[in-house]
């Protein structure tokens, strides 16, 4: 298959990217760096052998956008391209809404010039908002009780695709709600590397273990769990990239949406504890207040996955903070 990456020098786009040449498609990968790096498609080709053909496009920019596909010719189209800081997106929700909004109608309006029928969209489980249970199954009203404009744009766009595919029949849509992707490429030439400051928990304790922040806020050691302290599913890099091999395998008409998880929740102390054994260092922590919006506890239920994509998670915590571990060291050479 001809595929094209949006966003595909980002942290998950590039591992899947790995992942589909090592199958032997041809990838190709458009971004406009704004939270990645120019250096990662090198990284891509030391570990796969192949360097991906790269647009530096920014996907707003509809006319540049529109070359793009004129002279790709792609089966199909992985669209990663987005931002994803939650709190920024507080701060900035129209720059939330143009862009990743903006950013998806562009492609759609392209894929139908060119009669591309076939999208992976990169989703999320924020788009579950607040649910009477933890375990959260793809068949469960989304929509509700999202709490910041990123996650809402999760949702429209889940919306627009689903409205997309009733207005053509030939079209294929794949919808992948990612659950809490962790760890880094085993080569440890590739892994998560924010261009800011991250709010997400792996992140912080990678620069909290540099020096680069002082301290970990745990947001709350009171909720209603084992330990008191959140619980989220933690999914490796590696096995969500291969997610996206599965899904586009079994590509098949109409809207499907997979959670991709691994089905068991893990709390930050248990994240900061694993971090520790694994490094071989002691993290410095403090117990912080509740930080709005969070929920006590959140996992997936990945048996739609299993059953139709044969898919299924393989990777551990440990080996996920192993990885990231060796990642960080070869960012310190
Ligand atoms: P990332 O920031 O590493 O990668 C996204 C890439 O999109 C970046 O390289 C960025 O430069 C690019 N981009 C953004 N806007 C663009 C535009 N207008 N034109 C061209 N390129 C643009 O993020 P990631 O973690 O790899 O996430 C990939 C996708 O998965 C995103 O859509 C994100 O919202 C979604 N997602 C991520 C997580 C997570 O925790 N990492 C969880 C759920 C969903
Ligand atoms: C967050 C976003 C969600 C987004 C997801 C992936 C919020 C409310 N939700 O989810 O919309 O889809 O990231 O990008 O921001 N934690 C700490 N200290 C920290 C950071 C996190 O204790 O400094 C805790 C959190 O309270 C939570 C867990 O770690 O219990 C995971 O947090 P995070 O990585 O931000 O992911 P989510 O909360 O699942």
């Amino acid at each position: 298959m001809k595929i094209l990456l949006t966003g595909g020098t980002g942290y998950i786009g590039s591992h899947t990217a790995i992942e589909l040449i090592k199958e032997g498609h041809e990838v190709e990968i458009l971004d406009n760096l704004f939270n990645s790096k120019i250096t990662v498609l090198d990284r891509i080709q030391e570990i796969s052998g192949v360097k991906p053909k790269f647009y530096e496009v920014d996907m707003l920019d509809k006319e540049a956008l529109d070359k793009v596909f004129a002279e790709g010719n792609y089966d199909i189209v992985f669209h990663f391209a987005g931002l994803k800081a939650v709190g920024e997106s507080v701060e900035k929700p129209i720059r939330y809404y143009e862009n990743n909004l903006g950013s998806t109608i562009n492609m759609l309006d392209c894929m139908k010039k060119y009669s591309v029928n076939k999208l992976i969209f990169s989703s999320s489980a924020t788009v579950y908002g607040e649910q009477p249970v933890a375990e959260l199954t793809e068949d469960m009203q989304t929509g509700v009780g999202i709490t910041n404009p990123y996650g809402r744009t999760k949702y429209m766009i889940e919306e627009i695709i689903k409205d997309v595919v009733i207005s053509n029949p030939n079209f294929e849509a794949t919808i992948l709600r990612y659950f809490n992707p962790v760890g880094a490429h085993p080569s440890g030439l590739i892994g998560e590397d924010p261009n800011d400051i991250p709010n997400n928990l792996m992140p912080i304790i990678m620069k909290v273990s540099t020096g680069e922040l002082p301290c970990l806020s745990i947001y709350g050691n009171d909720y209603d769990t084992p330990d008191g302290t959140g619980i989220r599913d933690y999914i490796h890099i590696v096995d969500l990239a291969k997610g996206h091999v599965a899904s586009m395998q079994k590509m098949k008409p109409g809207v499907n949406i997979y959670n991709l998880g691994t089905g068991k929740g893990t709390s930050v102390l248990e994240m900061v504890e694993a971090f520790e054994k694994a490094s071989g260092k002691k993290l410095n922590t403090k117990i912080a207040p509740r930080r709005a919006g969070d929920l006590a506890e959140v996992y997936a239920n990945p048996t739609k996955a299993e059953k139709e994509l044969g898919w299924k998670t393989e990777l551990t915590i440990t080996d996920a903070m192993k990885d990231t571990i060796n990642y960080l060291n070869h960012l310190a050479k």
